[in-house]
């Protein structure tokens, strides 16, 4: 399908979705969070497609919301349309992989979108903050939420105080992101960890990103009730059988999701 703010390209069994509205540093209007929400649930329901890759430009991830929709709407139209909401809810039920790959700017939403990804890679010129403190506004996406889980209240009121930007080493210290490469290899290093994923039983995948986002929604106690019981139904595929028997038998496996 042709989207006006996104390329999507599928390249050995995963989407890459790049965000592209130059002109405005990818910033997120309502067309572009329509685009994604519609790529996401085209992936998800494509065969061909195993785990998905969200980029930006060298430049910017996404500058944020776009200021300029946004800016002369009222409460009431904000809080009747929910504004957003509808969109943030079909990026976090996707339900393969997603991986962002963040060079340049990951401001506001644009720091928002990255955290609902399942992990971030950097580029080495990655800069993220949540700067809405400096419109008269907060964040507006989960960034209270998802950033001080991230990288603790500390550090997270300080970003979301002072709306000063973190750059890419502080973001891989504090676990912001999980690993950080040259801005001018991220595609590249992004598409090679989607393809190690893809190459996984899909299940098994599917599982994994389950359990570990009920890590947020749950006591520890109950979380690991439930990883315990999903590893015991994982024995109930074909490609738990496989995926031990190559062990044993020193070969690659050869999963078939089943
Ligand atoms: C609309 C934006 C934009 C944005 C940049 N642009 N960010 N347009 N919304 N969020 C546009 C600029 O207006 C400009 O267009 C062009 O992109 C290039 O930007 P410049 O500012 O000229 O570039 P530069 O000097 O390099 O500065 C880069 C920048 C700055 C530091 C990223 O653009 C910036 O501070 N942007 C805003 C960041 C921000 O406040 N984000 C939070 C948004 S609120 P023209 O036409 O002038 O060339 C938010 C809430 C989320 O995200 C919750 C929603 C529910």
């Amino acid at each position: 399908m042709a989207y006006q703010t996104l390329i999507v390209e599928i390249e050995d069994y995963v989407a890459l979705i790049r965000l592209n509205r130059p002109e405005a540093l990818n910033a997120l209007n309502s067309a572009l969070l329509a685009e994604l929400g519609d790529a996401l649930k085209a992936a998800d329901a494509n065969e061909k497609v195993r785990c998905i890759v969200i980029t930006g430009s060298e430049k910017a991830f996404a500058a944020g919301a776009d200021i300029k929709e946004m800016s002369d709407k009222s409460f009431v139209e904000m809080y009747t349309q929910s504004f957003f909401s509808a969109e943030t809810e079909t990026i976090l039920a996707t339900r393969k992989p997603i991986i962002a790959a963040v060079a340049g700017y990951a401001l506001g939403g644009g720091c928002e979108l990255a955290m609902m990804c399942d992990f971030i890679i950097a580029g080495d010129n990655a800069k993220f903050g949540q700067p809405e403190i400096n419109l008269g506004v907060i964040a507006g996406m989960g960034g209270t939420q998802r950033l001080t889980r991230f990288v603790g209240k500390s550090k997270s009121m300080d970003m979301h105080l002072t709306g000063r930007f973190m750059d890419a080493a502080e973001a891989e210290r504090s676990g912001l992101v999980s690993r950080v490469v040259p801005a001018a290899k991220l595609v590249q290093e992004a598409m090679a960890a989607a393809q190690k994923i893809a190459a996984k039983s899909q299940v098994s995948v599917m599982a994994a990103k389950e359990a570990v986002n009920v890590a947020y929604e749950t006591t520890l106690a109950e979380g690991v009730r439930f990883e315990r019981r999903t590893f015991y139904a994982l024995f109930a595929t074909e490609d738990q059988k496989e995926g031990m028997a190559a062990f044993l038998e020193k070969r690659e496996p050869q999963f078939r999701d089943k």
